[in-house]
């Protein structure tokens, strides 16, 4: 049966490339792409799909309510995945109200539509910061079982969302899934975002700003396995439960940023080290074990695989990030501005 599938932040990184994954699989499938265009989000990324009549996109707000409802009834939603959200940190410390709004307001709106037309099935998107941070030297991984304990205000809004997601399978029966995925890269990642800073000031030899001693360890998997496993959960998860998703990708921030360095063929003099992020989570590892075990899941391809091809895509597409590279050297070169050595 053909789904009518309402796709929330559609128009950011992780939404564009799963609408480009889902398309591609599922092509008798209607994919109503509902965003509100902030600075994150751009049209340019699904450019190639504005004339298919199984996409449509709807411009607005995960708090309106009404115009949410609106766009359910009128294309007949029985899905909805939401990756709607307010998601750099740094942003989040500077300035955390519009996180509360849309990352826990907004889904408990979205949750609510879909509770007062028919029970929507709904996928949460969300993240491993909400599980806090880990020793740098421990061989301790996120599990399902991990308590909550956010440190950043992005990451407290996450699981706000998380909290409201579940609650409501809990208490109207709701039927909710939601993943939580480790630090995601690959094509459509705004410029501002570590890898595509990266790739984009070396392809300028531009100083690369790295926070600390570059130490804290990420466990990085390619957009493209993330979508995979949202797929597998929406196709054959249990309702009700949550599933964490990963792919072996641990690397000091420091180590992933030389790989990529060698990849572009660029000198390590590039990387300059600079003043700490506040309250800077350490370490994070995801143990997905769950959903290889019960949903068949696995990555498609070694991290080290997807980065050098995730380089070649920033090369061979400046014209998609180059009018969003003034905006996000500004953030780094305020970084370089507070160096350490
Ligand atoms: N990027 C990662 O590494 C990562 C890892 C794990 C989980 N996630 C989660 O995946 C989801 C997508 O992340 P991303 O990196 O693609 O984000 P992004 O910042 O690239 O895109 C977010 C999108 O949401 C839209 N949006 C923001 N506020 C909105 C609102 N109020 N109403 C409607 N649309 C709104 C933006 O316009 C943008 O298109 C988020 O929920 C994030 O928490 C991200």
């Amino acid at each position: 049966m053909s789904r009518n599938i309402l796709v929330t932040g559609g128009a950011g990184f992780i939404g564009s490339n799963f609408i480009h994954y889902w398309m591609q699989k599922y092509p008798e499938d209607k994919i109503v792409n509902y965003d509100k265009l902030t600075y994150a989000g751009n049209l340019d990324s699904l450019k190639d799909l504005s004339d298919k009549p199984n996409y449509v996109f709807v411009q607005g707000d995960i708090v309106d309510y009404d115009l949410v409802e609106k766009t359910v009834k009128e294309h007949s939603i029985n899905l909805i995945v939401h990756f709607a959200a307010e998601t750099h940190v740094d942003r989040s410390i500077e300035g955390p109200a519009v996180f509360v709004e849309t990352n826990v307001i907004g889904t408990q709106v979205l949750l609510d539509v879909a509770r007062n037309n028919g029970n929507i099935r709904f996928h949460n998107i969300s993240t491993d910061e909400v599980f806090g941070s880990l020793e740098l030297d421990s061989e301790e991984k996120f599990t399902e079982n991990t308590p909550y304990d956010p440190r950043s205000p992005y990451s407290a809004s996450k699981a706000g969302s998380d909290h409201l997601a579940r609650a409501y399978h809990e208490t109207y029966g709701l039927p909710v899934t939601i993943s939580n995925c480790s630090n995601n890269f690959g094509p459509f990642e705004h410029v501002e975002k570590l890898i595509p800073l990266v790739i984009t000031r070396a392809l300028s030899d531009e100083k690369i700003p790295v926070y600390g001693d570059g130490m804290n360890v990420r466990d990085w998997i390619h957009v493209n396995d993330h979508n995979y496993g949202v797929d597998l959960i929406i196709e054959k998860g249990e309702i009700g439960q949550t599933y964490l998703l990963g792919a072996n990708g641990e690397r000091h921030n420091i180590d992933l940023i030389k790989e990529l360095l060698s990849i572009l063929g660029k000198s390590e003099d590039l990387i300059v080290h600079v003043g700490d992020r506040k309250g800077h989570d350490r370490r994070y590892a995801i143990d997905f074990s769950k959903l290889k075990n019960d949903l068949g899941y696995e990555p498609q391809k070694p991290a080290s695989e997807w980065l050098q091809l995730t380089a070649d895509w920033y090369k061979e597409n400046e014209w998609w990030w180059r009018p969003n590279k003034a905006e996000a050297d500004k953030i780094a070169e305020k970084y370089l501005t507070n160096p350490l050595d």
